[in-house]
């Protein structure tokens, strides 16, 4: 009998840092400029109708290599994300997880706790 490895988990969201840390000579996302990326990232995910949710979070371990950007569950870093990176960024993700057909609603961060 033949083990197949588990496969991979779906995408279902794309994590972006927005930590700012306390003491503002420490590296962090936020101070490099990645809430401006989340805008980005959302405003070009609810263009195109991608079925991934960005999730807005506060560190991801990454400090001194960020913006930082992770798919989830289980994907790879993208580190030193910059404006630049956010087409391909959503290229992947569009080809990862599709599109949908409905709204996504506003972002998440917009709705409140
Ligand atoms: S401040 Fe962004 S990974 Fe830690």
């Amino acid at each position: 009998m033949v083990e197949q490895e588990p496969a991979a988990p779906a995408i279902k969201s794309v994590l972006i840092c927005i930590n700012r840390r306390f003491h503002g000579d420490q590296p962090s996302c936020a101070a490099r400029g990645s809430e401006a990326l989340a805008d980005a990232l959302e405003a070009g995910v609810r263009d195109r109708n991608i079925d991934v949710k960005v999730e807005r979070i506060k560190c991801l371990g990454q400090c001194t290599k960020g913006p930082s950007v992770r798919f989830a569950p289980g994907g790879r870093f993208h580190l030193g994300t910059t404006d630049a990176h956010i087409p391909a960024l959503l290229d992947e993700l569009e080809a990862i997880c599709g599109t949908r057909d409905e709204d996504p609603g506003p972002p998440l961060h917009l709705l409140g706790s």
